[in-house]
């Protein structure tokens, strides 16, 4: 769906810049303010920035908080993120200013789960370690009891969140050979894929030599991962977060990583981004990425042009397909 050509283009924000592909599809059916330097706009700036935009493209490095949405100007409509979580916009604040919230489910599934497997190869096979001794030269050769790592195949992989994200993880690991166990209220029928389903976390964790995290940021899954849970795990297992930072507890993590109960981590995002914790960095057992998850050309440009979709469809009077409920929030 386009936009009507003979009514006014709605006037479109875009808060930072993005694939060529997209700004071109905004360009043509909104009148478009580019972020072309891609500078954050700071917590003071969204007034002027925000003025006389219908429509904010925003992503998930903007935090769009209470007190950011009592600023925006009047005249905003409706937030479109490009990106499925959301946690970074209060749409409590937002709806109750008249201001419809969007985000992009769906389109970043595979490039996610991807990236779930990159981490979980990454931290078992010590892929870090390996590419710095290569690139500080450093080698000396071949050796059989050389940066030993862990085997995937046969071990069991632990999905916490078996949403769409955690389900295409699940399909990833089985071709790996890993055993999928997943946590979850209700049982989910994989199609010709043979899993786990535990209701208890007393069964699930100490089943588990991998865990995988797919859980959405809310109040109710900040520091979901913490010492307790970690330590029900089998001594040696392995971490994997590709969801958010704030869903792990870094104390309870990093002591795990450095006493060994834990194995090794691989992570995408952290608390804070893009600060995150300098233990993370200086264990040998991490295998860290710049949150990457989504980071194809082929998915951010999908994300892009979801976004738009969701614009189009609301100012052609429309509900848009991912309209986020208050209450959902
Ligand atoms: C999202 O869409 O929430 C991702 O974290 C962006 O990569």
């Amino acid at each position: 769906m386009s936009v009507d050509h003979y009514l006014p283009k709605p006037r479109l924000l875009l808060t930072r810049k993005l694939p060529p592909p997209v700004e071109q599809r905004a360009a043509q059916d909104y009148q478009v303010t580019l972020n072309h330097d891609d500078q954050p706009i700071g917590a003071t700036d969204w007034l002027a920035r925000s003025h006389a935009a219908d429509a904010l493209l925003c992503t998930p490095a903007d935090k769009l908080d209470a007190a950011v949405i009592a600023q925006l100007a009047t005249s905003v409509r409706i937030i479109a993120t490009f990106s499925v979580g959301h946690e970074h916009i209060d749409v409590a604040a937002a709806t109750a200013r008249g201001i419809a919230v969007t985000n992009t489910p769906d389109v970043l599934t595979d490039a996610t789960a991807d990236i779930a497997m990159l981490l979980l190869l990454g931290a078992a096979r010590r892929a870090a370690e390996g590419d710095a001794l290569m690139r500080q030269r450093a080698w000396t050769g071949w050796a059989p009891t050389q940066m030993l790592g862990t085997h995937l195949c046969g071990k069991t992989l632990g999905i916490v969140g078996f949403g769409r994200i955690g389900q295409a993880v699940a399909r990833r690991a089985i071709a790996f050979g890993l055993q999928v166990h997943y946590l979850s209220r209700n049982w989910r029928d994989l199609a010709s894929v043979e899993t786990h389903y535990h209701e208890s976390e007393t069964t699930f964790w100490p089943a588990c030599q991998f865990i995988s995290l797919h859980l959405p940021l809310t109040p109710a899954t900040r520091h979901y991962l913490n010492a307790a849970r970690i330590a029900r795990l089998p001594r040696g297992a392995i971490v994997i977060n590709t969801a958010r930072g704030d869903i792990v507890d870094d104390d309870a993590l990093i002591d795990a990583l450095t006493t060994g109960h834990l194995g090794a981590a691989g992570l995408d995002v952290y608390t804070g981004e893009p600060n995150f914790r300098p233990e993370y960095a200086r264990l040998k057992n991490t295998f860290l990425l710049p949150h990457l998850g989504s980071a194809t050309h082929e998915t951010r440009c999908a994300m892009g042009f979801r976004a738009l979709d969701n614009l189009d469809q609301f100012f052609a009077d429309g509900i848009p397909q991912d309209l986020i409920p208050a209450h959902k929030a």
